[in-house]
């Protein structure tokens, strides 16, 4: 409930889901997934994309950072190459996001969530100004969670598994908002290993310790650090492909956006 808060001029709905991972590691065939199942539903959403340089997108946007910048343009005008062609795109929108936020709060009584899609190069939204500048207008009017996606086969590595949990875990530093364990590719590997590591950090030393290396020591040490962030997060499983998870995954979010409620 809200009403434990008192600062807030934020609603209800919709729910911000802030779709964020590392390049590959599924967000666009999983927005396109959960686009799917809230047609399927009847569940009310509206899809933006942040993705200034994405060519072709599975799924229709309600609002497309496209249409506002052009990212070739902005390289060839500001002579940048294409990453910082996608920041300065990005950075422009940014300026403009007031007038976003106030098309979503025209149509807020008709809508549950807005599923939003990130840059592939995680950096460049978790890292700018930009992304800072949208994450905090997302999160003053809005509920507003993140959904950190994992490739999980490729996490089966634990020194990647490793790397890709500090990752997350700076993320929820920096944006101090819900963050949703996102564990995509479930289709090609189930993600319980992640799950029994997050839960003991014994077991995830044992895997460690397989290899001997310097990383190997550094990687067990930091499984203790990363206990207390493990507490503070929710986890599921899902398939971009097969489909798998979807009612879980909007069960967390809507678990997350309470806990959002009630601390902000
Ligand atoms: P960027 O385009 O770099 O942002 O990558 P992305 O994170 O948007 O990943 P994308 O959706 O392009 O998926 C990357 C690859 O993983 C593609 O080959 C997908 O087909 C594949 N993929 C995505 N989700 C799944 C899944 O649930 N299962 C399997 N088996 N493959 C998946």
């Amino acid at each position: 409930s809200s009403s434990g808060s008192g600062s807030s001029n934020i609603r209800r709905k919709p729910v911000i889901i802030l779709v964020v991972g590392m390049a590959g590691s599924g967000k666009t065939t999983l927005m396109h997934r959960l686009v799917c199942h809230t047609h399927l539903k009847d569940i009310r959403g509206y899809v933006m994309n942040l993705d200034p340089a994405v060519m072709t997108l599975p799924y229709a946007a309600n609002i497309d950072v496209r249409d506002t910048v052009k990212y070739k343009e902005v390289m060839k005008q500001f002579n940048l190459g294409p990453n910082g062609g996608i920041l300065t795109s990005l950075n422009l929108f940014a300026t403009k996001f007031d007038e976003v936020i106030s098309v979503i709060e025209k149509r807020a009584d008709q809508l549950d969530y807005v599923l939003v899609d990130t840059p592939g190069q995680i950096e460049i939204f978790t890292w700018s100004a930009s992304g800072a500048i949208i994450t905090e207008a997302f999160a003053s009017t809005f509920p507003t969670v993140v959904a950190y996606v994992v490739d999980t086969p490729r996490s089966e590595d634990p020194t990647t598994f490793m790397s890709n949990m500090l990752y997350a875990c700076s993320i929820l530093y920096k944006t101090r908002l819900p963050l949703i364990l996102t564990f995509n590719k479930v289709d090609v590997a189930a993600h319980q290993f992640a799950l029994e590591w997050m839960e003991d950090f014994e077991a995830f030393q044992t895997a460690a310790s397989s290899d001997q290396s310097y990383t190997s020591t550094l990687t067990q040490s930091l499984s203790l650090v990363l206990d207390e962030f493990y507490n503070n997060l929710k986890s599921v499983g899902v398939s971009a492909v097969s489909g798998v998870g979807m009612e879980a995954f909007f069960n967390a979010v809507e678990t997350s956006a309470e806990e959002y409620m009630e601390t902000y």
